[in-house]
């Protein structure tokens, strides 16, 4: 037996966020702005997952990184300050204004050089790659229905040993639904295949709405 995990009521959840290192005014401005959106705001990787993300690119050494879903670009952010002063990231949005937001962002936060933003249907941006291994870093936070694809589509195309992250995994708890509307069944479907796919080693971890790690073998 081990023992019960820590609940994180609120209280403990902004504790948490106030402990995210690296969160410096580039960062903090786009949490203002993204949060005078209104209620898509929701949307916005949180800060302590999103120091969580550089701190994984950075140990992962990574050249190239891809997100699939990318809004105001706060993760973005972390994941190119994350990567290698030559390290490229590739941002997938369908929304061209968001894309313009995340751009400006990216370039007031002094990484913009590093990435390119391309506006359109994720899974018909990553297909149009050659089917390469190429990314050492995945961020997958885009439509729910669309991770069973994300996931296969980015999977030939990640180095040996490259490392997939996967947000919301826990989809608020409905993640147990027994009786699942169409965007917790595609998520249920991600996570019973990742658990006996030989091709990576996962983990899901229990951080904000959930998030998995896949490494490839
Ligand atoms: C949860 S937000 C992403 C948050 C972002 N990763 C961050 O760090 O703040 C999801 C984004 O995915 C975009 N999106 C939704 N469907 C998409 C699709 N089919 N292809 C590309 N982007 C999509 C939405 O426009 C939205 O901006």
């Amino acid at each position: 037996m081990s023992i019960e995990p820590t609940s994180i009521d609120a209280k403990l959840a902004e504790y948490i966020r106030e402990h995210a290192s690296g969160r410096d005014e580039a960062l903090r401005l786009v949490e203002e702005e993204t949060a005078a959106m209104g209620d898509i705001q929701i949307m916005q990787t949180a800060p302590e997952q999103a120091a969580f993300l550089e701190l994984l690119v950075r140990l992962g050494e990574g050249r190239r990184a891809i997100e699939v879903g990318t809004f105001t670009g706060y993760g973005a952010i972390r994941i190119a300050r994350g990567l290698a002063d030559d390290g490229t990231l590739l941002c997938c949005e369908l929304d061209s204004e968001r894309a313009g937001i995340a751009r400006r962002n990216l370039d007031r936060a002094g990484v913009g050089q590093k990435v390119e933003i391309k506006v359109g249907p994720a899974i018909e941006t990553i297909r149009a790659l050659p089917e390469e291994p190429s990314f050492d870093f995945a961020y997958v936070d885009a439509e729910k229905t669309g991770y069973p694809d994300y996931y296969e589509a980015l999977l030939p195309r990640m180095n040996q040993g490259g490392l997939l992250a996967f947000d919301n995994v826990l989809m608020a708890g409905l993640i147990v639904d027994s009786d699942p509307n169409e965007h917790v069944a595609a998520m249920q479907t991600l996570n019973d295949r990742l658990v006996d796919d030989e091709r990576v080693d996962s983990v899901m971890l229990g951080m904000g709405d959930g998030l998995t790690l896949a490494r490839v073998r």
